[in-house]
């Protein structure tokens, strides 16, 4: 597979978004109730915008034309009343114009999964869905047909279910390997997660049913992100943060974008005009709305004059903001009545262009074993291979005594905790309720249940394969000891509103493992995290494997590895480090803060993020950005380098190994800089499947923007003329061609 890495040369673009302009422009002066195409009107009965031939802006403007400012005001803001039969799942609902034929948004959490509200302790009916590995197993795939097939299922399961907004396109970057909600992210590069982010918006849409983008911007903490001022350079947060948002827009067309709890550079995001609608707007062109995230909303007149279009969840803001605070400010002439008109005009053109208001989703049964194939091929292809000495893995069916040990192994695999929550088809396995410094965090931890343990004794049907929960590591020693292989399994989790302390597997697993590696040399660690953790244990051990939370099928996903019937194939898109002091800030910032204060964290290492720092410092981590073990090798040849406007690169790679494998072979462009020294940045991949003694060809143009530096000034990319080095391999460090073309002077638009 190749990655599609050859953008829309910008000025054919430019061209066609004229034109588009130009003709919405002019059909946007036409009267009201003039069909475009009169021949294909539809029969009398039905209103005018029920013309599914007419273009979503003149179907909106045609509905505006009928409602009264009440209706206007019911669609910009959530409301708090959920219809009781209505309100499985719901974590957004906006009221329908009923008469007018609109329907209402019913909105769901959906990165990882259409998700339930789930809350400790709590009763009653629960809503299943299928559940998928987190968004960090989804980037290790490298695969954009993977988030695609990811969103597709999403939008599937949306319509099955009634609902048509899925609050899902989490494309903040990883900046810090301690943060709660980075399993639910695609990692730290603005190219990796841009364009799978876009892939599985797009997935989600073209089942007719919206999806966001959010969390926009910056919103790369949790621990006390409503309090958080995330401070950068502007140029820098052009090349990293917005970057990875700008792709995925380009690349997933979001009908809303969910503006996120942390105030930037001083403003808080939902009331930044910079953010909404500068670059929003005005340098990106944006044409969906903008929702607020729940809570983050702090003003009226503010939010709705810097480019708010609809305030979410309001009765998680410390007052409603649009609704009646939003009449009284139209009624006094704060905020314009043609606002209130474009705020409406923004979600209605959205949902006819979408196909909300011609295709309504139908409740219906869901279709559990497709959804269950999606999960288990994410999973496969996301799983990364971290150690292998003197290829232990895959395992012989024949082994007569298999140990597995620890993390609920025999029952599930760990999820991911807060609103991406999916209640898994077959409810949870395990269901915990993890308490922090005395205070029980408001979401249980949740085991999908696919039994690790029932899916390895598959494989290998005539060996004893023994559990233990590893709590008793003098059992746990005797046990590896009398076994040919002991799999240990070990977890992290995560949870959004919560950023861990510190990288360490925790509840003692480090001296589980440790305990399991010195009683038996033939032992493999499973690791189920949502982000990078240390592993003082790693040399003792014969292998490991980076499992992620590995969704509905994990446990025969993890099975297909371990045994060989999947070569692995992902490859890591966040850096491990090797310790906090690595890391551009040894602590999390903001955990003590004076009360309801707003503190500043210093993103100080500007665009610079995961291995583009690692790289700046010089620094070697435990395992870098874009690693990945398979059971077969690579060789690369035929490079071939193209400078110019842009770096283009062609090369061949050849699987010179014994079974099928896939490689992402990675091109990182090192960027020269003005008074010396040099930037990495990743600038296009190719992820190629292969058989024995197979060949096939990369090619790749970098998009030119990850070669530019943001000029804030000229508010515009701006390329320097010079000699760019060129580095070719399986990961940010592993080097298996490097050379250097001549790049010359440019500019783009922002
Ligand atoms: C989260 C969003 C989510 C929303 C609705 C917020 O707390 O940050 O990601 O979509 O809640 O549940």
């Amino acid at each position: 597979m190749e990655t599609d890495l050859h953008r829309m040369p910008r000025r054919v673009k430019t061209v066609r978004m004229f034109r588009a302009r130009f003709l919405l422009l002019f059909l946007l002066a036409l009267p009201v109730a003039t069909p475009v195409r009169a021949q294909t009107a539809p029969p009398e009965a039905a209103p005018p915008w029920a013309n599914k031939t007419l273009v979503p802006e003149l179907r909106a403007r045609m509905v505006i034309a009928r409602m009264t400012t009440e209706e206007k005001l019911r669609l910009v803001k959530s409301s708090a009343e959920m219809p009781p039969d209505e309100s499985f799942g719901l974590a957004g609902f906006v009221q329908g114009i009923a008469h007018l034929g609109i329907p209402p948004l019913r909105e769901s959490n959906a990165e990882l999964g259409v998700a339930m509200p789930i809350l400790p302790g709590q009763n009653g009916p629960k809503d299943e869905a299928t559940a998928l590995p987190s968004g960090l197993a989804t980037a290790a795939s490298w695969d954009p047909k993977i988030a695609y097939a990811n969103g597709a299922m999403i939008g599937a399961e949306a319509r099955a279910k009634g609902f048509n907004v899925m609050l899902a396109g989490a494309a903040n970057l990883a900046r810090d390997p301690r943060t709660g909600r980075n399993f639910e992210y695609f990692g730290e590069d603005p190219l990796l997660s841009g364009i799978l982010a876009g892939e599985s918006i797009r997935g989600i849409q073209d089942q007719h049913v919206i999806s966001t983008l959010k969390h926009f911007a910056l919103n790369d903490q949790e621990t006390n992100r409503t309090l958080l001022d995330a401070k950068i350079d502007m140029a820098a947060f052009r090349e990293s943060d917005l970057l990875a948002f700008q792709i995925a827009l380009e690349r997933g067309n979001p009908g809303s974008i969910m503006c996120s709890y942390n105030l930037i550079n001083g403003v808080h995001a939902c009331e930044n005009p910079l953010l909404l609608d500068e670059i929003l707007r005005k340098q990106w062109r944006y044409r969906g709305w903008v929702m607020s995230d729940w809570g983050a909303l702090h003003s009226t007149k503010d939010a709705a004059m810097a480019g708010l279009d609809q305030e979410s969840g309001a009765e998680w803001d410390s007052q409603p903001f649009f609704g009646e605070p939003l009449t009284a400010a139209i009624a006094a002439g704060i905020v314009p009545a043609s606002r209130l008109d474009e705020m409406v005009f923004r979600v209605l053109s959205t949902m006819f262009a979408h196909g909300l208001v011609d295709d309504a989703p139908t409740p219906a049964p869901l279709d559990v074993e497709a959804g269950a194939r999606v999960a288990q091929q994410a999973a496969e292809a996301g799983i990364v291979l971290l150690r292998n000495k003197g290829s232990i893995l895959p395992l012989s069916r024949n082994v007569r005594r298999i140990a597995v040990i620890g993390a609920h192994a025999d029952v599930g695999v760990m999820s991911g905790g807060g609103s991406s929550q999916v209640l898994p088809i077959g409810g949870a396995a395990a269901e915990i309720t993890i308490v922090e410094h005395g205070v029980p965090i408001p979401f249980p931890l949740i085991f999908d249940p696919s039994s690790p343990l029932r899916a390895i004794a598959a494989k290998a049907p005539q060996a004893k394969v023994t559990y233990s929960d590893g709590k008793n590591l003098t059992e746990v020693a005797a046990l590896a000891k009398s076994s040919d292989i002991a799999i240990v399994f070990a977890t992290r989790w995560e949870a959004e509103g919560h950023d861990a302390e510190n990288l360490s597997l925790p509840n003692g697993q480090d001296k589980l493992i440790a305990t399991v590696a010195a009683a038996n040399p033939r032992s493999i660690v499973v690791l189920e995290t949502g982000n990078p953790v240390l592993m003082p244990w790693l040399s003792k051990t014969a292998a490991v494997i980076e499992a992620w939370y590995p969704g509905a099928r994990g446990g025969e996903a993890i099975a297909n590895v371990l045994f060989g019937d999947i070569n692995p194939s992902g490859h890591l898109p966040m850096t491990f480090p090797a310790s906090a002091q690595q890391l551009p800030r040894a602590e999390v910032p903001g955990r003590v803060i004076e009360w309801n204060t707003n503190f500043r964290v210093d993103y100080s290492e500007g665009s610079d993020v995961g291995y583009r720092w690692y790289h700046a410092r010089n620094l070697t981590p435990l395992f870098p950005f874009g690693f990945g073990l398979s059971y077969t090798s690579f060789r690369y040849g035929g490079v071939h380098l193209r400078g110019g406007k842009t770096i283009a690169a062609d090369f061949s790679v050849t699987n010179t190994g014994k079974r099928t494998g896939a490689e992402v072979a990675q091109i990182y462009a090192l960027v020269p800089l003005p008074k010396g020294g040099e930037r990495k940045r990743l600038i296009g991949w190719g992820k190629v499947e292969l058989a024995p003694g197979e060949t096939k060809q990369v090619s790749i143009t970098a998009d030119p923007r990850l070669l530019g530096h943001f000029d804030e000034a000229a508010q515009g990319w701006r390329i320097d003329k010079g000699t760019y080095r060129v580095e070719i391999g399986d990961s940010a460090q592993d080097v298996r061609f490097s050379g250097s073309v001549k790049v010359v002077a440019g500019s783009l638009a922002p």
